[in-house]
């Protein structure tokens, strides 16, 4: 059962994107078999992914209101176990399609529960608003994974987005969002500031904050423009680093600790029924080809880490053989 994950902060510009595409890299170099469904009109996932909006294709929209399966709609990545669902611009026609119909705020969660079982981790990159469409991804979501810009006015963000959650659970959905963990982006290790804000939010936030930090990292910005992640555009860079942390943290969390939650705000977003523990993928599940049934076989790749890992590598450095 996959850990369904919303990355999400109603602010704009602050990561979500990049968050979502090189830590479902990471993960999925880490044998994970990850799905990322781009749930923003803006596309920003689908074209860092390679996969450009385009509007006579199938995406997140047709998935929405039941026009098109997943499988139809699933698109391959640089890794055999990395999948993307894009987006397109019809999406954002969905605010007003999805107003009169019944249950409007579950429409993502109905779309999601029929592949659940085929991931380990499914992420939604969420839109900067909170509008219908980012309820859908909330009520669909498992977890929520906040990017927070190294900025000024991040922590009055933060309060506005636990109150959002909060809301969602005590009105819509009845099962819980759990916080996974909120996650400091683009910061700047010579700057007072960005360590004035780490340290305020590592205070004051009511929740996990990862230990990993993302740094502001040129080769994070320039790595979409090529529609791949950072791990096949510069791997040895700070940024890719920070992502390939930040994914063994997450995984870290695969184990009953991750639902501690430390403050008031852990009965307001806890389940009322049931505490939903994800296990560890036995080993011999992990390497799964779950690739869509269009695409050629793939080369058999040996269940342990090192040789994932080696071989994702040295694809970085040229050799195409793991791509699709
Ligand atoms: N660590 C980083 N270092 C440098 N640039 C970054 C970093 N993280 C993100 N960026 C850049 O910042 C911009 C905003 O990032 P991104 O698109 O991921 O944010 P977002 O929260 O998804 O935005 P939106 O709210 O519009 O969806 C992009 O140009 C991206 O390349
Ligand atoms: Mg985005």
């Amino acid at each position: 059962m996959a850990r369904v994950i919303a990355v999400y902060n109603q602010k704009g510009g602050v990561a979500k994107t990049t968050t979502c595409v090189n830590l479902s890299a990471y993960l999925a170099l880490e044998g994970k078999k990850v799905l990322l469904i781009d749930f923003d009109p803006q596309a920003n996932a689908s074209s860092g992914l390679g996969h450009p909006a385009k509007l006579n294709e199938g995406s997140i929209y047709h998935g929405l209101f039941g026009l098109a399966e997943p499988d139809a709609l699933t698109k391959p990545t640089i890794f055999y176990n990395y999948h993307l669902i894009p987006s397109s611009q019809h999406l954002a026609g969905a605010l007003i399609e999805l107003v009169n119909i019944p249950e409007r705020e579950h429409k993502l969660r109905q779309f999601i529960d029929k592949i659940r079982d085929k991931y380990d981790y499914i992420f939604i990159d969420m839109p900067p608003s909170l509008s219908l469409l980012t309820i859908n991804g909330l009520v669909a979501a498992d977890e929520i994974v906040i990017p927070v810009q190294s900025h000024y006015f991040s922590m009055e963000g933060l309060s506005q987005l636990l109150e959002i959650i909060e809301l969602v659970h005590k009105n819509i959905s009845t099962r819980g969002l759990k916080v996974s963990g909120a996650v400091m982006t683009m910061f700047d290790e010579n700057e007072p500031l960005s360590h004035k804000i780490a340290g305020d939010i590592a205070a004051s936030f009511p929740h996990n904050v990862f230990k990993t930090r993302i740094p502001r990292s040129s080769a994070l910005s320039e790595a979409p423009s090529y529609g791949r992640p950072v791990i096949l555009h510069d791997p040895n860079s700070t940024g890719a680093r920070a992502y390939e942390q930040l994914a063994k943290e997450l995984i870290a969390q695969e184990t009953p600790k991750q639902f501690q939650m430390p403050s008031q705000m852990v009965s307001a977003v806890e389940p009322k029924q049931e505490q939903i523990v994800t296990p560890l993928p036995n080993e011999s599940d992990i390497l799964i080809d779950i690739k869509p049934q269009s695409q050629p076989e793939q080369p058999p790749v040996v269940a342990t880490e090192a040789p994932i890992r080696d071989e994702a590598l040295r694809q970085a450095q040229g050799d195409s053989t793991f791509y699709f």
